[in-house]
């Protein structure tokens, strides 16, 4: 393709979108185990009645859970494989991710980027942080059920703690990476990417020079 340059291969693809919508599908299921959608009449709302036994949901919310945990050990065992290793993050990321930022909103000039954004990588050990917890206790609140395995009440609520507290964070940080995308339009090149695998190479020039270097030079 002319001018434009392959970010993302098809597999990263259609791996991003399986996680995205899938997570999307726990949040709001988990939010409905909790339970919530009764008292606020979510369930009144044309094709949310399902919402209202606590059993679909947790259906909905266990069938969500082995794709998005499959998903996410498929991410881990890929680019593990592939020392595909450009979203880890590097000495110095916390400072440029405050230029990054002030850039965005118009304050000093944007540092020269690697393929990911310094604030990129380090969202992603964010999230990737909050993932493992999620997905450990999860399992764990599965394997409690059995009758088999019994956990104190004591371990049992600390585990049900984690387990809530992490999903509310991962909704903040879900709501952070959409918001990024989003509204700053200097983000939505990379939108389109996420979707087609190809980025201007202008764009990536300017934005992300020190990657551009690098394809330059293989
Ligand atoms: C639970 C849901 C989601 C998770 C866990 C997730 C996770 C990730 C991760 C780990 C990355 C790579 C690192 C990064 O850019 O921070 C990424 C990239 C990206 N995500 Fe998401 N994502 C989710 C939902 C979404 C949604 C709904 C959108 C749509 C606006 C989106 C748009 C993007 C874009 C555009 C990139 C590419 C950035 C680039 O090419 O540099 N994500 N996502």
């Amino acid at each position: 393709m002319k001018n434009k340059i392959k970010r993302h291969s098809l597999i990263e693809i259609i791996e991003h979108w399986i996680i995205a919508f899938s997570g999307i599908v726990l949040l709001f299921t988990g939010l409905g185990c909790l339970p919530l959608y009764k008292r606020y009449y979510i369930t009144e709302i044309p094709g949310f009645g399902w919402t209202a036994d606590f059993y679909n949901v947790t259906i909905v919310h266990y069938v969500a859970s082995v794709v998005f945990v499959s998903a996410v050990i498929f991410h881990i065992f890929y680019h593990g494989l592939r020392r595909d290793f450009a979203l880890l993050p590097k000495r110095g990321d916390i400072s440029k991710s405050i230029k990054v930022i002030g850039a965005m909103i118009g304050l000093g000039k944007e540092p020269p980027s690697e393929k990911y954004l310094p604030e990129q990588r380090i969202a992603y050990v964010g999230i990737g942080f909050i993932i493992i917890l999620l997905t450990v206790t999860g399992i764990i609140k599965v394997l409690k059920n059995l009758e088999w395995i019994v956990l104190s009440p004591l371990a049992e609520s600390i585990n049900t703690l984690i387990h809530t507290l992490s999903g509310f964070i991962f909704i903040f940080a879900f709501i952070i990476h959409v918001g990024t995308v989003l509204l700053f339009r200097s983000n939505w090149p990379l939108l389109k990417s996420m979707l087609t695998g190809y980025i201007d190479e202008e764009y990536v020039k300017h934005r992300h020079s020190l990657w551009y270097e690098e394809i330059k030079k293989n």
